[in-house]
């Protein structure tokens, strides 16, 4: 197959989330495969900016808002070694910025018109590789709001040429939907009859991850616990009947993790290597955590949390039974950055608890390394997870997942209880509600179990062998494409 993926963000170009690790992973697993992808990403700074890594391939004038914007396809001419082609949506007044869609104020106000004119770009380099070099491409799978207007575009039928094109849309996350005031509808350059109850209207806005809904030849989201979990009010942030529209259904596609980049034998961020044959790297990992982040280096438990500081992660389940943790001989590390009471009030932790808790508010890739390495047990009490990458790459570093029982989560760790015990395959610890005892009480089961080497490192050990690889799912995936 000849696949066009478009994104807003992909490793190693440009991440904020796990989104950027799915795009940058899945692209080369499919041409193992055998097929043909080319990714396409917005042309952030830096993405491909120097001459000698670019060369333009197309320019195009494309309507926004009532006006038009010049754009440059610039593509990669040293392809990755696997030759995933990578193509660069160049408009530097809407992507030469230094974040990706919001700055210290907030969001960029010109979201919008910054994802239309992506997503008309994206269709109008499918459009110029058919014309200009022969090129048939058969699916276009989009990511997440950003990307759902090339759906709504091909529906639409503005661009006729590619009216045999097939498009996959996958939901990362349906907290976030791309929404915009209704009076802004106008400035996507579509007939007012698609800003209905049946097209893109959602409570008089704009929404963008309804038009990908509605407008895909297929939806897809990242495991199948989500893809039941957002058909119900409690998880479908307003959308579940939209999603209940679709006949087809939803499919549920667990998210695999890049197992060279990520890999404790051969990882260029840690201090030492190991591995399931040999452990003992990942003691000079945890020492060497302890001293970066400040706190004594001494055999305690150590419990890490990563991640975007954001309500969906429930870290504040972990704030609220901190006094409870701090009276017991162990260690907490956090790596994250997001809203700012949150951030605040674990830097106040470490003060309060002084070479108790190390904290690190940023976004630190090679410490997010260090961190699934050199911890002894990760927490994810996530409100919702619709897959979750932190925990894969806990369970391929030996370091144990502690989760709420939702999403992609419930999916992929296999919870201490007598039976998995038993068999050799629990992994990891679930708990259930929202309640920060039932969260708490987790945790203390977990930390009696550390107690016992030789139980603990079955648990490590069977989270090591598990396939956490992109080997099945882009396998699922192919079936999926071919299906449509
Ligand atoms: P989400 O996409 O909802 O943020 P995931 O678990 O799917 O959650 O993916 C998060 C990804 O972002 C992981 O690769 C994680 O290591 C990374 N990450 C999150 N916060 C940080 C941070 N502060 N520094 C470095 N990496 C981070
Ligand atoms: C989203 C979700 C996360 C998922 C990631 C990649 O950001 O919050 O659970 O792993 O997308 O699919």
């Amino acid at each position: 197959l000849h696949i066009v993926m478009a994104a807003s963000e992909a490793v190693p170009y440009a991440k904020t989330g796990g989104l950027a690790d799915v795009t940058g992973a899945l692209p080369h697993e499919l041409v193992k495969l055998g097929h043909r992808v080319t990714l396409i990403l917005p042309g952030y700074p830096g993405l491909l900016a120097d001459a000698r890594a670019c060369r333009t391939m197309a320019e195009f004038r494309i309507p926004v808002a009532g006006q038009h914007a010049d754009v440059r396809i610039d593509e990669a001419v040293t392809p990755d070694t696997d030759s995933v082609r990578i193509l660069a949506v160049r408009y530097d007044p809407y992507f030469d910025r230094p974040g990706l869609y919001q700055a210290a104020a907030g969001d960029y106000p010109d979201n919008l018109e910054r994802f239309i004119l992506f997503s008309r770009a994206v269709l109008e380099t499918i459009e110029f590789l058919s014309r200009a070099h022969g090129e048939r491409v058969e699916i276009l799978h989009l990511h997440d709001w950003q990307t759902a207007l090339c759906a709504v575009y091909l529906r639409s039928g503005e661009y006729p040429s590619l009216s045999h094109l097939k498009t996959l849309f996958t939901i990362h996350n349906i907290g976030y939907q791309g929404l915009f005031p209704g009076g802004e509808f106008a400035k996507i350059g579509l007939p007012p009859s698609l800003f209905t109850l049946s097209g893109l209207e959602f409570y008089g806005f704009v929404n963008l991850l309804k038009g990908g809904i509605l407008f895909a030849d297929a939806v897809s989201t990242v495991s199948p616990t989500y893809a039941r979990e957002i058909m119900t009010e409690e998880f479908g942030s307003g959308l579940e009947g939209v999603l209940a529209s679709r006949a087809d259904g939803i499919r549920g596609i667990t998210n695999g993790i890049d197992v060279t980049r990520w890999n404790p034998a051969a990882d260029q961020y840690l201090p030492a290597p190991y591995s399931s044959a040999d452990l003992t790297g990942k003691a000079v990992c945890k020492r060497a955590l302890q001293r970066e982040l400040d706190v004594p280096v001494r055999e305690v438990p150590l419990l890490a949390l990563i991640g975007r500081l954001a309500w969906q992660k429930g870290f504040d389940l972990v704030t609220d039974i901190l006094p409870e943790l701090m009276a017991l001989d162990l260690q907490v590390v956090v790596l994250g950055t997001g809203e700012h009471p949150l951030e605040q009030q674990f830097r106040d932790a470490r003060a309060k608890y002084t070479g108790r808790i190390g904290v690190s508010i940023g976004f630190d890739e090679g410490l997010a390394h260090r961190i699934e390495a050199g911890a002894d047990m990760v927490l994810m009490p996530s409100r919702y997870e619709p897959c979750g990458l932190t925990q894969l790459y806990s369970l391929r570093y030996g370091t144990v997942p502690i989760v709420r029982r939702t999403g992609g989560l419930a999916d992929t760790v296999v919870p201490f209880k007598p039976t998995t015990v038993q068999a050799g395959h629990a992994t990891g610890f679930h708990f259930h509600g929202s309640a920060s005892e039932t969260f708490l009480s987790t945790v203390l089961l977990a930390l009696e179990i550390y107690k016992d080497q030789r139980a603990w490192r079955a648990l490590m050990l069977a989270g090591m062998r598990t396939d956490v690889s992109w080997t099945q799912s882009a396998k699922r995936y192919v079936e999926l494409y071919r299906g449509m």
